[in-house]
C-alpha cells in the first residue's frame, strides 16, 4: 500500500476526494448601522457587519470564488411577533438588495428563521409558553417571500418546525417566485455547538432550550425521515447539521437521496479549532483542511464553514 504514498505526486494522483473553493458557503452576519465591523468574541476572524462593511466582505467573497454567502441579521430591536424577519425594510432584506446591487453574480442564501428576531429568543411564535408550530410557518412564509422580493437567490429555513418547507414553497410560488430554491436545514440536531453562533447573532433563548424542535443528537433514523419529508415538501438542498459530529448522518444521507447534499461545519466546530490552534496544541490550517475533508467523504457536496474564506485562499 506505501508505493502510492511515497511522494505528494503520487498522492494526489490517486486522491479520492477533493476541495474547490466552489464547494464552500461563507456565513455572514449583518447588523444596523455604518462602518460597523465588531468582532465576535468566540469566533475570532468573525464580525457583525454593517450593510456597507458586508457589502466589501461579498466582493472578496466573490473574488475567492466561493459557492456562495448565507446571510443572519441582527435587527434594530425584537419583539415577541418577529416582526423584523418578514418586514421589507428589515435588516437582512436591505442587505440582500445591496449585496445583489454591488456584486450580483455571487449567489445569496438567506437563512430564514425567528430567532435573532424574538424578544424571547425562540425559533417561533411562543403560546402558553410553548412554540407553537403552525402559526409560525405563517411568519416563515411571510420572511422567505421577503427574502426573495429583495433578491435572494436561495432560502434556507432552519427553525425545525413541522411543515414548513411546504409552506415556504407554496407561498414562493403564490408571490411570483416559482424559480427559488429552498435549502432546508433538514437534519438539524440541539447541539451545544452552535454556542459561539448565539453570541454572534444575539440569539440565545431567555428560556428553556431548542430541544421541542431541534432533533435529540442520539438519533439518526429519524434523520432520514426529516430528510425525506423536507425532499416530498419539495427541498431542492438538504442539510446535515452540525457536521463533523454527523458525519454517519452525512454518509446515509448521501446514499439514499439523490438531491444535492450541504453539511454545516458550525460555530463551535469553528471556535474549537481556532482556540486549540491559539494555544499551540494543534496546527490550524491542516485542521482546517482536514475537517473539511472529512465532511466532503462523508458525503457533503457543499460546506457551510466559517473557515471558507480561509481555505479557499488556501486552495488558489
Ligand atoms: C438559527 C440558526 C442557528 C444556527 C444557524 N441558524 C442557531 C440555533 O439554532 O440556535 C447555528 C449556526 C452555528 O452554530 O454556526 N436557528
Amino acid at each position: 500500500m506505501r508505493r502510492l504514498r511515497a511522494r505528494e505526486s503520487l498522492r494526489r494522483l490517486v486522491r479520492e476526494t477533493h476541495l474547490e473553493p466552489s464547494q464552500l458557503i461563507l456565513p455572514l452576519f449583518v447588523c444596523p448601522g455604518e462602518g460597523v465591523r465588531r468582532e465576535i468574541g468566540a469566533m475570532p476572524g468573525n464580525y457583525q457587519l454593517s450593510v456597507d462593511e458586508l457589502v466589501k466582505e461579498c466582493a472578496e467573497a466573490r473574488r475567492l470564488g466561493l459557492g456562495g454567502v448565507i446571510l443572519f441579521g441582527i435587527p434594530e430591536s425584537k419583539d415577541e411577533m418577529a416582526s423584523g424577519a418578514y418586514a421589507d425594510d428589515g435588516i437582512v432584506q436591505r442587505a440582500v438588495r445591496a449585496v445583489k446591487q454591488e456584486v450580483p453574480d455571487l449567489v445569496v442564501i438567506t437563512d430564514v428563521c425567528n430567532c435573532e428576531y424574538t424578544s424571547h429568543g425562540h425559533c417561533g411564535k411562543v403560546v402558553n409558553g410553548e412554540v407553537d408550530n403552525d402559526a409560525t410557518l405563517e411568519w416563515l412564509a411571510a420572511t422567505a417571500v421577503s427574502h426573495a422580493r429583495a433578491g435572494a437567490d436561495i432560502v434556507a429555513p432552519s427553525d425545525m418546525m413541522d411543515g414548513r418547507v411546504a409552506a415556504i414553497r407554496r407561498a414562493l410560488d403564490a408571490a411570483g417566485f416559482p424559480h427559488t430554491p429552498i435549502l432546508s436545514y433538514a437534519a438539524k440536531y440541539a447541539s451545544v455547538f452552535y454556542g459561539p453562533f448565539r453570541e454572534a447573532a444575539e440569539s440565545a433563548p431567555r428560556f428553556g432550550d431548542r430541544r421541542s424542535y431541534q432533533m435529540d443528537p442520539p438519533n439518526a433514523r429519524e434523520a432520514l425521515r426529516e430528510i425525506e419529508l423536507d425532499i416530498e415538501e419539495g427541498a431542492d438542498i438538504v442539510m446535515v447539521k452540525p457536521a463533523l459530529p454527523y458525519l454517519d448522518i452525512i454518509r446515509q444521507a448521501r446514499d439514499r437521496f439523490d438531491v444535492p447534499l450541504a453539511a454545516y461545519q458550525v460555530s463551535g466546530e469553528f471556535s474549537m479549532i481556532v482556540a486549540a490552534a491559539r494555544n499551540g496544541w494543534i496546527d490550524r490550517e491542516r485542521a482546517m483542511m482536514e475537517t473539511l475533508l472529512a465532511i466532503r467523504r462523508a458525503g457533503a457536496d457543499l460546506i457551510l464553514t466559517y473557515f471558507a474564506r480561509e481555505a479557499a485562499r488556501l486552495l488558489s
